[in-house]
């Protein structure tokens, strides 16, 4: 049967293995970056990792950020936000072995119902390798411009072709 288990330090082997099965090497972020964020976020039960029996086939990591919060990739210090607005979808991920059962849909289900009920006003993410239409099929727009020179010196490091989207949410 399939879980949605809280992520831990401890899971930061397991969602490294999966990082590598999913994105291309400009990606990859280290192992001192997923624990940065699961660091700033601990207690707040925002980040996910997928598992069916002893298989681990998918995770998503998110935490919530200010206006001017966006983490970068890679980044090896991340300082918990004192106001935030957003819950930000840093990463989500699903094993080409459990791909197409919903499970990424499962997984971003997760952490808009996570935003809902901290409070927040919106879901944000940076879309790479592509996955625009993936997004949007989710409810997700391309941000307004123009962004700020903090937010788009930030989305930067994702390389050229990454885009900053945004859910709003109802108000509760
Ligand atoms: C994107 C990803 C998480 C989707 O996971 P999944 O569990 O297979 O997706 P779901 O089952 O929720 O949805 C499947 C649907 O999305 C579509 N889809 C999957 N990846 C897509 C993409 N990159 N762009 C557009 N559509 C995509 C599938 O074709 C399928 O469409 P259908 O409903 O018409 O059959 C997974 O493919 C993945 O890990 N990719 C590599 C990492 C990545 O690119 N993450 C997002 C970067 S921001």
């Amino acid at each position: 049967m399939l879980q949605l288990k809280v992520i831990d330090t401890a899971d930061v082997p397991a969602v490294m293995a999966l990082q590598a099965e999913c994105y291309g090497p400009e990606f990859l972020e280290s192992a001192e970056a997923f624990e940065a964020k699961l660091r700033a976020t601990r207690g707040l039960h925002c980040s996910y990792l997928a598992v069916e029996g002893d298989r681990m086939l998918g995770y998503v990591v998110s935490l919530p950020v200010g206006a001017e919060g966006l983490p970068a990739l890679d980044a090896p210090h991340i300082e918990r936000a004192r106001t935030p607005d957003s819950l930000y979808l840093h990463d989500l991920a699903v094993s080409p072995a459990g791909r197409a059962q919903r499970l990424g849909h499962k997984l971003v289900q997760q952490v808009v119902q996570r935003a809902q009920d901290m409070g927040l006003r919106q879901v944000s993410l940076v879309a790479v390798q592509g996955s625009s239409d993936y997004w949007r099929r989710l409810g997700f727009q391309d941000a307004d411009a123009p962004l700020s020179a903090a937010i788009a010196q930030k989305l930067a490091s994702f390389g050229p072709d990454a885009r900053l989207m945004r859910r709003d949410l109802v108000p509760a």
